[in-house]
């Protein structure tokens, strides 16, 4: 090359150097296998970094049963402290088989959520074209939703007790709690995806989904907040359902959902529902969000120990995740690729089970970062 074109070419790539943007992610790969499917969900970002001139920066935590049962630590003080310097994290999963349920799981996940405040868990519902559902007959247009779960309060909030333990009259009390502006954040969060999600031609449609038959002081705060946020967004269709009808309804009739809105026991009953009906664990992912803060993105099933280290786990539910987060931080156009990839990948998988895809957890992210760096 003469040197007057190598110039020009410098100063083209420096200039292309300036533009990059530059993301620091927080990486908590976790347990069991979450550090296998974490791998290929980073595997796949880079590959859309190298498309799109975006450099990501990975940081990586031993936050987990291992680092758990060496030093008996969860989550520290100093560790929360720490994550506040990102906008986003990208967990694999949390659950150790030699560490007592419970622990790790309100010691790290739910001390993450509640300590930065993530209240909303965003779970997506979506059959994927070649996905099988057990619903009968039930195609991608019909099962296309996505749930807004509130993630901070309920019988999350750690309210309540036990007394006379061990005794033939012990008492335990586990409360449901909210407050008006828990309700109220979460409520406008619903409205205003369910408006984009309108703009972007779905029916923007809310359903708020709760248990008000019962449920007369906690189930009416959220109903009357319902009913008066919903004159703000005039332009959002809303219903109601009880939660139980909602499994049904979810099971009959899935098209009938756009947005889901609901408390966040309910939320995390409907969303393992949800997770089924578009084919699984294996794709189904989450992104606890606190608009203004630190927000974390995870595939939403467990840590499967009995697959860890075999490379057989789907990792589309942690590149699902990564989809996400992406979208999240505003990278839209590159959300939008790699959910093309997830959707090729779904094209040439067997199954979307452990063992049973046709191909190892390494070769899906290969095939979505090929896909996406041909394409
Ligand atoms: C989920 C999980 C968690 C929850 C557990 C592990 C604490 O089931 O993310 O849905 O109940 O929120
Ligand atoms: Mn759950």
């Amino acid at each position: 090359m003469a040197a007057k074109d190598l110039a020009k070419e410098s100063a083209k790539n420096f200039e292309k150097n300036l533009e990059q943007k530059k993301y620091s992610i927080a990486v908590l790969p976790g347990d069991g296998t979450g550090p296998e499917v974490v791998r290929e969900g980073i595997k796949v970002l880079n590959a859309i970094g190298k498309k799109y001139n975006i450099k990501f920066e990975f940081n990586e935590y031993d936050f987990g049963g291992e680092r758990f049962l060496k030093t008996g630590k969860t989550i520290t003080d100093e560790d929360i402290e720490e994550l506040k310097k990102y906008k986003a994290i990208y967990l694999g999963a949390i659950g150790h088989p030699d560490v007592t349920p419970g622990i790790l799981e309100v010691g790290i996940l739910l001390k993450i959520r509640f300590s930065l405040d993530q209240y909303i868990n965003l779970r997506p519902v979506k059959l994927y074209p070649n996905v099988e559902t057990p619903l009968k007959d039930k195609k991608p247009e019909d099962i296309d939703f996505i749930v807004v779960r509130e993630n901070t309060g309920c019988l999350y909030s750690g309210h309540g007790g036990v007394t006379r333990k061990n005794t033939k009259y012990e008492v335990a009390t586990q409360v449901m709690v909210y407050d008006r502006q828990m309700v109220d954040r979460c409520l406008d969060f619903a409205f205003n995806l369910a408006m984009q999600r309108k703009a972007n031609g779905k029916p923007g449609k809310l359903t708020l989904v709760h248990k008000t038959n019962v449920l007369t002081f906690v189930g009416d705060l959220w109903y009357r907040a319902f009913m008066e946020t919903k004159d703000k967004y005039p332009q959002v269709q809303t219903d109601y359902n009880h939660v139980d009808a909602c499994c049904m309804w979810m099971v009959k009739n899935p098209e009938w959902y756009d947005v889901i809105v609901t408390s966040n026991m309910f939320g995390d009953i409907i969303t393992d529902l949800g997770a089924m009906i578009q084919g699984g664990m294996g794709i189904a992912a989450g992104g606890n969000i606190n608009p203004i803060g630190t927000s974390m993105f995870e595939p939403i099933g467990g840590s499967a120990p009995k697959y860890t280290g075999l490379n057989v786990i789907n990792p589309l539910a942690a590149i699902e995740a990564a989809r996400m987060m992406l979208e999240y931080i505003g990278e839209t156009g590159p959300a939008l690729k790699l959910q093309q990839g997830v959707a090729f990948a779904c094209t040439k998988l067997k199954s979307l089970s452990a063992g049973k895809m046709g191909y190892s957890t390494s070769e899906v992210g290969d095939l979505i970062s090929e896909y996406i760096l041909g394409n």
